[in-house]
């Protein structure tokens, strides 16, 4: 279920871990199998990563659940991360969520037909000075507005 590849990046993040606790490399182990199954993931490769780590299933579990990082539906080939905590909510991020959604053809939390986006909301990213902002990728987009929305989505390929 894990692929070779992926097991060999995964033994990196557990070699910089003492012996015994390559439990410890847990979130990256899920982002990495996440990015190989195309951006989500599902029990059954949560459990893949856990007994790959040697590491009780129900603890992986939590951790995929409780981070934002980790999607456990299909998303699209772009992830729009949008803010919707206190800085980014009183600066307009609600309006310009709905406006993105509109504009897409989605709703958030689900990936668009052709699978070229998806959208989900997710708390402060630590860009409040930025803010309304979002994530996608690497890559931070602040002080947004529908023009800039605008031009962002045009730059996604
Ligand atoms: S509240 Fe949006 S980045 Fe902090």
């Amino acid at each position: 279920m894990i692929s070779d590849q992926a097991k060999k990046e995964i033994d990196i993040w557990v070699a910089k871990y003492p012996t015994g606790r390559q439990s410890s490399a847990v979130m990256e182990a899920l982002k990495i199998v996440q990015a190989e199954n195309g951006g989500s993931l599902t029990n059954d490769l949560i459990k893949a990563v856990a007994d790959y780590l040697d590491m009780p299933r129900i603890n992986a579990q939590e951790v995929a659940t409780f981070y934002e990082n980790y999607n456990h539906k299909p998303v699209g080939k772009h992830v729009i991360r949008f803010c919707h905590n206190i800085s980014c909510m009183l600066n307009g991020a609600d309006d310009l969520i709905s406006y993105l959604e509109t504009k897409l053809g989605v709703k958030t939390g689900e990936a668009r037909k052709d699978g070229l986006v998806s959208v989900k909301k997710v708390e402060c990213l630590g860009a409040c000075v930025g803010a309304p902002m979002c994530q996608i990728g690497d890559k931070y987009f602040e002080n947004l507005t529908e023009q800039r929305i605008d031009e962002i989505l045009d730059g996604l390929k």
